[in-house]
C-alpha cells in the first residue's frame, strides 16, 4: 500500500480571506485534518478555515499545553504524531493547519520532524503574522540594504536592546505578559516613538496603537513592530 502524505497548511494570520488558493484547495480535499489546540478550547487555525473544512472528515485534535516547561508539550507532539502516522500508514494523506506560516514559529515543525523520515511531505506557506501586521498599518518594514530582526518577547531586557539597537527594523512576536518589559527596553534606547503594537492582525477584533498607549498586559496574539526609518529616499515616514 502506498503510504499518505502529510500536508502541512498554513492558514494565515486570521482572516478567512488572507487563506491561499492552495490552502483551500488542500483542506477541501481532506479526509483527514488535524490541528494544534488547548486543551478545552478551539483551534485558532481550524477557525481560521472551518468554512472550508469538508463535512465528514476526521479531525484530528493534537492538545498542546501552554506551559514554560517544553516536555509536556513535546509529548503532546508525541501523541499527535502517533495517531497521524496510523492514518498516513493505511495511505490516507492528513492535512495538518497551522495558523501563520507553518515554518515561521509554527508547531507544524514539530509534526515535521517526527514524521518526515517515514512519510512524504508538502508544506503549504501561508500569509505570516508580521506581514498582516504591517499591511493593516500600511508600515514600509524594510527597503534598500536595511537589516530586519525577528526575535521573541520572552528573550531578556539586554538581548531584546542588542538585537533591536543593530537592525533597522524590528518584529517582536510572543508579546503576551513580557510587554512591560520590551516596553522598557525600546524606552532605554529611546525608540519608543518608533515603536508599534499590533494585536489580533487582520481579525475583527485588531487593535492597533502607538507602543507608548498600549495595554500593561497583551493578549498572546499580539506583536511589537519597531521600524526606525532610516531609508531618507522615504521621506513620509
Ligand atoms: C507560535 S507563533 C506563530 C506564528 C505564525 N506561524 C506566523 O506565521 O505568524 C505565535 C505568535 O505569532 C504572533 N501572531 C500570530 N498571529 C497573530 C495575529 N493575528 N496578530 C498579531 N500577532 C500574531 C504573536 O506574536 C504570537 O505570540
Amino acid at each position: 500500500m502506498i503510504a499518505g502524505k502529510l500536508i502541512g497548511v498554513g492558514t494565515g494570520p486570521g482572516d478567512p480571506e488572507l487563506l491561499t488558493m492552495k490552502a483551500v484547495i488542500r483542506i477541501v480535499a481532506a479526509e483527514v485534518i488535524a490541528y494544534p489546540t488547548l486543551a478545552d478550547r478551539d483551534s485558532f487555525a481550524r477557525s481560521i478555515v472551518e468554512q472550508h473544512i469538508p463535512t465528514g472528515a476526521r479531525e484530528i485534535r493534537v492538545e498542546v499545553p501552554m506551559s514554560v516547561e517544553r516536555e509536556p508539550a513535546q509529548l503532546a507532539y508525541d501523541t499527535g504524531a502517533a495517531e497521524i502516522s496510523a492514518v498516513l500508514s493505511a495511505g490516507t494523506d492528513v492535512v495538518f493547519l497551522c495558523e501563520g506560516d507553518p515554518l515561521f514559529y509554527g508547531s507544524f515543525m514539530y509534526l515535521l520532524d517526527r514524521l518526515c523520515p517515514d512519510f512524504d511531505v508538502e508544506v503549504v506557506p501561508g500569509i505570516t503574522s508580521f506581514t498582516a501586521a504591517t499591511a493593516s498599518l500600511a508600515l514600509p518594514l524594510v527597503s534598500r540594504n536595511d537589516i530586519l530582526a525577528v526575535i521573541p518577547g520572552p528573550i531578556d531586557s539586554e538581548q531584546l536592546k542588542t538585537r533591536i539597537s543593530s537592525s533597522d527594523a524590528t518584529i517582536i512576536m510572543k508579546v503576551g505578559r513580557h510587554l512591560p518589559k520590551i516596553r522598557d527596553a525600546i524606552d532605554a534606547l529611546g525608540l519608543l516613538e518608533h515603536a508599534t503594537y499590533v494585536e489580533r492582525a487582520s481579525l475583527s477584533a485588531e487593535r492597533t496603537m502607538p507602543l507608548s498607549e498600549a495595554p500593561e498586559s497583551a493578549p498572546y496574539f499580539s506583536m511589537i513592530l519597531v521600524t526606525k526609518g532610516s531609508d531618507p529616499w522615504l521621506k513620509n515616514r
